[in-house]
């Protein structure tokens, strides 16, 4: 066998067993490339003698040619091999469902919130809101509140800066309303205040609803069928609602409410602390002070307020025994509202 052909015979061999493109490559430099075996023959043909040389080409050309039939042939070979791969390691089920989004809903202090602003509107209470951060004017002097008051002492203030505090009640939103417009009033306020406070059954942020109707000749009695028609609406129940007498500074008389326990029913359990009893809001009838200095003719009109807990009332709609709850953001705890 002449080198050609023994030559032609290892490439063809290297050639076949190259298990990937960059061999072949690599396979190919090393047969035709420029320093390549088949190269170096085609030099070497000036050894031989004239006659032998045209012969000797042609047989390396031919070769030649073969090998990289082969080359391709085997890149070929390669490319389909590759993409088979592919095919099989990436496999893609079309008729699998698609990836959903996950279903929102409402945590359970906006839909409490929602609730408690419905029944009043159905009354003709307008919603009204306000700033969190809030001036010591329309936290507390302006509510009969002034400075070295007792009663401050009541609401563990956070101040911002001297003379600004995040509201701790939302009672400044009343008087914001006041200070604009014309009597008559009929609002709700809901929103979100604030006091220094933090253990099992206080947050130191949390939500209110608090209410306020001025106009002329309300008295208490409207005061109590309010509290009691709107207490019934939102438990959806009939109990017996008490007023006990209270202190608040902007209102005169002050009452605490408290409702039969809708839990035991007024027996006495862990929930109504063994009263029977719970306390559910503050409520009164607006000092003339408070309307005065609201720029409300006090000899004309008169009203009342009363401010609730809006985490109090869900705990207690809904039977939630952990006020943290609202605040942790466990799906499984809030998917139970949805
Ligand atoms: N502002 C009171 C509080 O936050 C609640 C309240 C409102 C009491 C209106 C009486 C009348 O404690």
């Amino acid at each position: 066998m002449s080198g050609t052909d023994t030559l032609l015979a290892e490439s063809i061999q290297a050639i076949s067993a190259a298990e990937d493109e960059r061999v072949l490559d690599y396979l190919r430099v090393q047969y035709l490339g420029k320093k390549g075996s088949f190269t170096e023959l085609l030099k070497s043909l000036g050894n031989l003698p004239a006659a032998e040389r045209p012969a000797a080409g042609q047989s390396i050309n031919r070769a030649k040619k073969t090998l990289q039939n082969a080359i391709d042939k085997r890149r070929s070979e390669l490319v389909i091999a590759a993409l088979d791969d592919r095919l099989a390691s990436e496999v893609l089920d079309v008729t699998l469902p698609g990836r959903r989004q996950g279903k929102g809903g409402l945590h359970p202090i906006t839909i409490t919130i929602e609730r408690i602003k419905k029944i009043f509107a159905s009354s003709g209470y307008v919603v009204a809101e306000g700033p969190e951060i809030e001036d010591e004017y329309h936290n507390f002097e302006a509510l009969n509140i002034p400075a070295h008051h007792p009663a401050r002492a009541m609401h563990d203030t956070f101040y911002v800066s001297p003379g600004t505090v995040l509201r701790t009640h939302t009672s400044p939103v009343q008087i914001h309303v006041m200070e604009k417009g014309e009597a008559p009033f009929r609002m709700i306020c809901p929103g979100r205040v604030y006091r220094c406070d933090s253990d099992l059954t206080h947050s130191p942020m949390f939500h209110q609803v608090e209410g306020l109707l001025v106009d002329e000749n309300v008295s208490m009695a409207d005061l109590k069928g309010t509290v009691e028609e709107f207490l019934r609406a939102y438990f959806e129940a009939e109990m017996p609602i008490r007023f006990r007498p209270s202190y608040f500074p902007f209102t005169e008389p002050s009452a605490e409410v408290d409702m039969g326990c809708v839990h035991c029913g007024g027996k006495g359990c862990r929930i109504c602390g063994y009263t029977g009893w719970l306390e559910v809001m503050g409520c009164g009838m607006v000092h003339p002070q408070v309307l005065t200095m609201a720029g409300v003719d006090n000899e004309v009109y008169c009203g009342f307020a009363f401010g609730m807990g809006v985490e109090r009332l869900a705990m207690l709609r809904y039977g939630v025994s952990d006020l943290r709850l609202y605040f942790d953001n466990d799906l499984r705890f809030l998917r139970q509202f949805n």
